[in-house]
């Protein structure tokens, strides 16, 4: 019998990490500072989130940056959100084409003002033959709005008679969801001491393992991705399957 995933090493690395990055609210708070200051913080555990993946041959790193829900936040915070990520994209995109690093977005990009569309546009065509580290970036992203998103698509494929509805299948879904030219998920990390999911991949973490730690984003850093990795390769995958042991015919 040939196992879907090979579980022998106790040191493997998931090929994809994906990550809840909260909590930057909570530590500002926690300094007496400003909330754009958590959010200023946030962006320094990010870049040590990228180096941990580079460093340790992580295939893709999948980051929440912004949510579907996030634009109920008021307007300053949403603007220094949209600011931040605007001059993340200016400051690091060449740092990150210097690593082979490939960036990608996630979500749906047309509610941002143009000038912040053309600086993702941008940043994706720079890194597009990158080779390296795979970075995805959710921004106003909902795994709701993805699994809506695909359900369009194949609504139009079918409506020009590209595709028969008796023909759709996992695959042929699988297709139009957002990540499925990468490896699937294995690994979901969210910090900030909250256990949910908040509208974060659905259909790509059928399987996924979750780490879950009460470290304020800012905070995070090789540490406590080590830690998530061991944690990681402490646990059973047996994707509904048995564990070979437990074959006792
Ligand atoms: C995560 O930190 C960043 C975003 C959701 C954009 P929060 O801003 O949610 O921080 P908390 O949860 O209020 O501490
Ligand atoms: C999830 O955090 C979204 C991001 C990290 C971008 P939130 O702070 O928005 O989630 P909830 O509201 O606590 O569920
Ligand atoms: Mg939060």
């Amino acid at each position: 019998m040939k196992f879907m995933y090979d579980n022998s090493s106790q040191h493997r690395i998931p090929k994809h990490v994906a990550i809840i990055m909260d909590g930057n609210g909570r530590w500002a708070k926690k300094h007496g500072k400003l909330r754009i200051k958590g959010h200023l913080a946030g962006t320094e555990a990010v870049q040590k989130a990228v180096q941990f993946a580079i460093k340790n041959e992580i295939q893709s790193l999948t980051l929440y940056a912004f949510s579907s829900e996030n634009w109920s936040r008021t307007d300053n915070e949403v603007s220094n959100l949209m600011e931040i990520f605007a001059l993340f994209l200016n400051d690091e995109v060449e740092n990150l084409n210097i690593h082979n690093v490939k960036l990608n977005i996630i979500g749906d990009i047309s509610r941002f003002k143009p000038k912040l569309q053309n600086r993702i546009k941008h940043a994706i065509n720079l890194t597009i033959h990158n080779t390296g580290l795979q970075l995805n970036i959710a921004a106003n992203y909902g795994g709701r709005w993805d699994i809506t998103n695909a359900i369009q698509l194949i609504a139009e494929k079918i409506k020009s008679g590209l595709l028969l509805p008796e023909h759709i299948n996992e695959d042929s879904v699988n297709e139009f969801i957002s990540l499925h030219d990468q490896p699937t998920v294995d690994l979901v990390i969210r910090t900030g001491k909250e256990y949910r999911i908040s509208n974060f991949l659905l259909w790509q973490i059928a399987y996924s393992e979750f780490y879950f730690t009460d470290v304020l984003w800012p905070d995070f850093d090789e540490a406590v991705f080590k830690s998530a990795i061991l944690s990681f390769n402490q646990r059973d995958r047996r994707f509904g399957n048995t564990i070979p042991d437990d074959i006792h015919e």
